[in-house]
């Protein structure tokens, strides 16, 4: 029978998916570390598919790591808008920092220097140093978990370290000495094309079907095991686009937290009547009878939920409430241009861009 490696790389041969940060098709030549470390930060909380054209659009803003290292916060926030968890960017920019005065511009390639860079663990270090570098080192991702205990028919709760610590010293022995990126890679694509989380895994399509436990036993959906989630915070929230002369109150939130340092439109805790709405509008000494009804929107964080219901208020003054220091009104061609505003308000941003266009 062949090795488990020796299946895996046969399959990826054949079925790796072709993706941007991957080496064209039969090219020896290894991926560049700086594409295949955007991509890998970008795909931790992203999928694929939503992934390709940020990359894209992101390499051609930033090619190298210097200019990454170089750009303004701002510029970066606004060009990471729509990927979320805005602190990955913050983290690469701080990184390349490192890497420019550290390490001379040379990308590291070292298993352990990667990972002592901001926002590089294991799993990204891992990734980086065998895809882009050939190091045999794993890259034990949610795929890898999932595969293996379905392989193994391990019930073991794979959210426990001394757990995740085994299977990662299991999958380093069974590594080849070569094509390690495409080795870890093969995982990769098996847990997203074939050993799927969700539904019925395509176990004919698979090539480790033969020596699976899980397919024998024909339990498969029950690993990985993880103990259940304690359900998110729910949170209600009224959404406010105050608008005076064309332009629209944001302001920035604290640069600790959901959504740190970015900008948005100002919200009340709860879902505001309108009858509370017009009642908070005069403690602010304006009259909000233009007020038009946007609707609800939700946002799902990993530990919140935001309900929303939003507002869209024509204001005939300045309304007199405490702003934060940074606040500003700003039409719809700024905000477009200079702030981030975070895709949990996307529902309501679309409101002001299209009412630009009419
Ligand atoms: N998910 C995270 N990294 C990936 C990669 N290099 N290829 C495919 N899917 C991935």
């Amino acid at each position: 029978m062949k090795d488990i490696a020796g299946l895996l790389l046969d399959w990826y041969a054949l079925h790796a998916r072709k993706l941007p940060w991957r080496q064209k098709n039969g090219s020896e030549e290894r991926p560049d570390p700086y594409h295949v470390w955007i991509s890998e930060i970008m795909l931790q909380q992203t999928r694929v598919e939503a992934v390709k054209g940020y990359y894209q659009r992101f390499l051609e803003y930033l090619p190298e790591v210097a200019d990454l290292a170089q750009i303004p916060e701002d510029e970066l926030m606004k060009l990471w808008q729509g990927l979320g968890y805005y602190n990955r960017a913050r983290n690469l920019q701080k990184a390349a920092a490192v890497i420019m005065e550290e390490y001379h511009g040379v990308f590291p390639d070292e298993y352990d220097q990667l990972l002592k860079l901001p926002g590089i663990g294991e799993y990204t270090a891992g990734a980086i140093a065998s895809i882009a570098f050939g190091k045999r080192v794993p890259a034990v991702d949610g795929n890898v978990y999932r595969i293996y205990t379905r392989l193994m028919g391990d019930d073991s709760d794979i959210t426990k370290t001394g757990v995740k610590r085994r299977i990662r010293e299991d999958v380093m022995e069974i590594m080849p000495e070569k094509e390690t990126g495409s080795f870890n890679q093969a995982w990769m694509d098996l847990g997203a094309t074939v050993c799927l989380p969700n539904g019925e895994p395509l176990c004919d399509c698979c090539p480790l079907s033969g020596i699976c436990l899980a397919k024998e036993q024909g339990n498969m959906k029950d690993y990985p095991v993880k103990p259940v989630k304690k359900p998110r915070k729910q949170q209600e929230r009224t959404v406010l686009l105050l608008e005076y002369q064309g332009k629209y109150l944001i302001q920035k939130r604290p640069p600790k937290g959901l959504l740190a340092g970015l900008w948005e439109f100002p919200a009340q805790e709860g879902k505001l009547s309108l009858e509370q709405l017009k009642v908070l509008l005069e403690q602010w000494s304006v009259k909000g009878d233009q007020i038009e009804l946007l609707g609800k929107g939700e946002h799902i964080f990993s530990h919140v939920e935001w309900h929303m219901l939003g507002y869209l208020v024509h204001l005939d003054q300045l309304p007199e409430l405490e702003m934060s220091e940074e606040a500003v009104w700003a039409d719809a061609a700024e905000i477009e241009k200079n702030y981030s505003i975070p895709s949990a308000y996307q529902c309501y941003y679309q409101k002001i861009i299209d009412l630009k266009r009419v």
